[in-house]
């Protein structure tokens, strides 16, 4: 079957999740594409998507937060409505452990209405990444995105080989959470990581972090970051060419020994075609 159009979605706050959808939009090679950012609050908050006609598909990319699909994107998500088109899933782990991501997905977009074609987990630099505590620096590099280009092929070869997106067989996509996921409250990032407090002497206003914080999270005035609200994603730290936000931990050497052990061995993109 001949694709017309393909939306993504993704929530990105530090890039990597777009990066490897848009590879993979790339590959895919539909001229016709929508792109449909959540990171941006007002994004979702608006968000609504129907798609009617058999020969649309959409990308919906995720980074795994704890384990699991990130709260705040269940909702906007919720906001989707199919008529048995086919959806290409994508979760972006930062080499610790990508959990329940990609089933979570799964069953949410199946009850939308929609046929799961392919589904991948990607690695991506770890939000908590600097240069003194290096995980998944990098990624994705070189080689995920030949893989990232690679998946978009055998996407197409496998639609062109069906005239119906229900031809397909269910995806058996796997996933479990580890001990520490289950017995750990939400939102744990803030038990382990503070909140990236602004070097006033290296600040020069420009503003960049208010406008990359997904959830609205800094002060316009004061720059002071909401403890409750910031989700510890690191944008602001990441993007802020001054270097005026640093990435600090709680119960630094814990937490640092935990996140070098878990992430010290280079995981490998994993992908269900
Ligand atoms: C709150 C929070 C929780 C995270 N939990 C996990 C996790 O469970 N496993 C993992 O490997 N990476 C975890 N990460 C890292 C991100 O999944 C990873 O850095 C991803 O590439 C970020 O995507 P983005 O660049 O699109 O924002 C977490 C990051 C944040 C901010």
């Amino acid at each position: 079957m001949q694709i017309d159009k393909l939306s993504k979605v993704y929530f990105s706050p530090t890039n990597t999740t777009q990066e490897i959808v848009e590879a993979i939009a790339k590959g895919l090679g539909i001229e016709d594409t929508e792109r449909i950012d959540l990171t941006k609050a007002d994004t979702r908050e608006n968000f609504s998507l129907n798609l009617n006609s058999n020969n649309e598909l959409l990308i919906i990319g995720v980074p795994v937060y704890e384990e699991r699909i990130p709260d705040l994107v269940k909702e906007p998500l919720n906001n989707l409505r199919g008529e048995e088109q086919g959806v290409i899933l994508i979760a972006v782990y930062g080499n610790i452990g990508e959990g329940i991501a990609l089933k979570e997905l799964k069953n949410l977009v199946e009850k939308k209405g929609f046929n799961v074609v392919a589904a991948g987990s990607f690695i991506g630099e770890h939000s908590f990444s600097n240069s003194q505590l290096k995980i998944a620096t990098g990624r994705p590099d070189e080689d995920d995105l030949k893989q990232a280009k690679q998946f978009a092929m055998r996407i197409t070869e496998k639609l062109l080989k069906i005239d119906n997106i229900e031809e397909l067989p269910k995806l058996n996509i796997q996933g479990e959470l580890p001990l520490m996921a289950k017995v750990l409250p939400k939102n744990s990032a803030k038990i382990f990581a503070k909140r990236p407090k602004v070097a006033k002497e290296k600040c020069n206003n420009c503003g960049i972090c208010i406008k990359v914080c997904p959830v609205g999270a800094i002060d316009q005035e004061e720059l002071k970051i909401n403890n409750e609200i910031c989700l510890r994603c690191f944008a602001c730290a990441k993007k802020c060419p001054q270097e005026a936000r640093n990435i600090k931990f709680k119960k630094e050497l814990l937490v640092k020994f935990i996140l070098r052990k878990k992430g010290a061995e280079r995981k490998e993109v994993k992908i269900y075609l």
